[in-house]
């Protein structure tokens, strides 16, 4: 059994280097890149609060061959299977290789609601050899629930699934 509650003292920067370590315990090992998304996903519901949803989408390849962002393993309600690059939060994070910070989904050009429940979002990208293969999706119920420390640890999370995922 797995037991990586965090500490509900600790702080948001804190909670994130726990978060990164527990997912490389989980991970290093482990050649299954579906497996390893399903149990960081995991991670991420248990560590960080105030969520709606979080998980993966993977770029894939749409029935014409283009590139597009395919849904991954993720906890929350069902989502939007495949987002074209460029189109709503995620595919932005993918397009520009940029993290997307929305205090404010409504007010987000093209935001794809998943979820009603949804009022804020990070969205990181993950870079394997200068090219990004998928992105990590937060959703809050909350306003503005992410800040600057959300969107560095997802980040040093991303980089540490580069090549696991
Ligand atoms: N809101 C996202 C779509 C994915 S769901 O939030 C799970 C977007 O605009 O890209």
């Amino acid at each position: 059994m797995f037991d990586f509650k965090p500490d509900p003292s600790i702080d948001v920067a804190e909670r994130y280097r726990q978060l990164v370590d527990a997912a490389d315990a989980l991970t290093s090992d482990e050649p299954d890149a579906v497996a390893n998304m399903a149990n960081v996903a995991a991670l991420i519901w248990e560590f960080v609060d105030d969520l709606n949803w979080a998980g993966f989408y993977r770029v894939g390849e749409s029935k014409s061959g283009a590139e597009e962002l395919v849904l991954g393993p993720f906890v929350g309600r069902p989502a939007c299977i495949r987002i074209p690059i460029g189109r709503g939060v995620c595919g932005a994070a993918a397009e520009k290789a940029q993290t997307q910070l929305v205090e404010d989904v409504h007010a987000f050009p093209g935001h794809i609601a998943c979820d009603a429940a949804s009022r804020s979002e990070v969205v990181v990208p993950v870079v394997r050899e200068g090219k990004v293969v998928a992105v990590i999706d937060l959703d809050s119920p909350s306003p503005a629930r992410f800040g600057k420390d959300d969107a560095a640890g997802l980040e040093r999370l991303a980089e540490l699934l580069a090549d696991r995922i």
